[in-house]
């Protein structure tokens, strides 16, 4: 209760007493020995994306649920290149700096998140002061620096590195970003390399969605293989794990965790949530209020007995196919703690109620988790 120390910490621990009220008196400290990260001891870490709020303990409820459950965090946003290197020659590591600290204090394996991705991406990152692409040589300077001056600064800190996200499409052609189009084939190789150079000890990933598609499942095979032929060291592939309750098929993600697995890399799933929202392209217009929220926005007060009990079980038998595969998998991470928290409530539209992550708005955790905490008290 450290942060009831300062003003913002009072007003939450108020909150944190209101909360626990309305849920009837149960605290989240009700099971002290039932929490998840002992529960999945001999299996997986598990781990949660944290947003800025939690990792400074303002968000001082949110944060005491980490600690409980979870023994890895990755950094939700604070590590993005626009963010932590928002100009050519201005980093800011205040954000970031907190979240390590965070993890460091509660002795939690650290994820960085993420140093090469076309999406987030400081917008300085390709261009010259003309907005014309820049030059292969001069790109390659920029990641080499943007690398060693993020993954340096955390050295021997941060445990585990998604250096490239998302690079490769569903159909298994790379991604033609603006890294891609200065850098051809030679993008993720470097990527890796200056990774390794500048934390040898660090654990590198290639993280990615949609790996259930069988195009993507080979050219990540592919990958792997490439840069290990190359000499470069790759740890493990990350399976982000965005579902949904018609997607992903079950047995295809089982076939691409196998064919990660056999390349002799970790497998890790990286950002686990399941939205119960129906699916909508970027197109769908968002004007008409009506089908906005008969159609698009079903459950904006709460989510219906019937449509949880699906939502629960599917993430049951997904979370059964990851202990199946823990000899290969090494840790499981939620996108987001609590549903309130989730990126998925506003994307691909803003303003949704979706309920996605372990533990609902009331930081209580949902039947699949209960059920998990259960076993290991009987
Ligand atoms: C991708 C990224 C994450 C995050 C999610 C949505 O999966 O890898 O960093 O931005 O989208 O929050």
């Amino acid at each position: 209760m450290e942060n009831c120390r300062n003003f913002g910490g009072l007003l939450a621990c108020l909150g944190l007493v209101a909360i626990l009220t309305a849920c009837g008196g149960r605290s989240v400290n009700e099971t002290p020995d039932a929490v998840l990260k002992s529960v999945l001891a001999d299996k997986f870490l598990i781990g949660v994306a944290v947003n800025s709020s939690q990792a400074a303990g303002l968000d001082s409820i949110g944060a005491a649920v980490i600690k409980k459950h979870f023994n890895s965090i990755v950094a939700e946003n604070c590590m993005k290149s626009e963010e932590i290197h928002p100009e050519e020659d201005r980093y800011d590591f205040r954000l970031s700096d907190e979240f390590v600290r965070f993890g460091e204090e509660n002795n939690m394996f650290i994820i960085g998140h993420t140093l090469i991705w076309h999406s987030q991406l400081a917008k300085w990152f390709c261009i010259d002061e003309k907005g014309e692409k820049v030059t292969p040589e001069v790109l390659k300077k920029r990641m080499k620096e943007h690398i060693y001056t993020v993954v340096g600064r955390y050295k021997g800190r941060i445990k585990g590195w998604d250096v490239v996200n998302e690079a490769i499409l569903e159909d298994g052609s790379y991604r033609k970003s603006p890294l891609y189009e200065i850098l051809g084939d030679e993008l993720i190789p470097l990527a890796f390399q200056y990774a390794h150079e500048a934390d040898p000890d660090a654990e590198l990933y290639y993280n990615d969605y949609g790996m259930a598609h069988e195009g993507k499942r080979n050219a990540v095979v592919a990958l792997v293989k490439k840069l290990k032929e190359q000499g470069l060291r790759i740890d493990g592939v990350g399976i982000q794990g965005h579902m949904g309750v018609d997607h992903p098929d079950y047995e295809e993600l089982e076939k691409s965790i196998v064919a990660f697995g056999q390349t002799g890399v970790k497998v890790m799933i990286t950002e686990w949530d399941m939205s119960v929202l129906p699916t909508v392209n970027s197109g769908a217009n968002v004007a008409d209020t009506v089908s906005f929220n008969d159609v698009l926005n079903p459950y904006p007060t709460e989510l219906p007995d019937s449509v949880a009990v699906v939502w629960n079980e599917r993430m049951g038998t997904f979370f059964r196919l990851f202990e199946k595969h823990s000899d290969i998998i090494s840790r499981v991470t939620v996108w987001g703690l609590s549903d309130g928290d989730s990126w998925r409530n506003d994307w691909p539209i803003k303003g949704r109620k979706d309920y996605p992550v372990l533990f609902d708005r009331n930081y209580q955790p949902k039947p699949f988790v209960q059920q998990l905490l259960k076993k290991k008290n009987e």
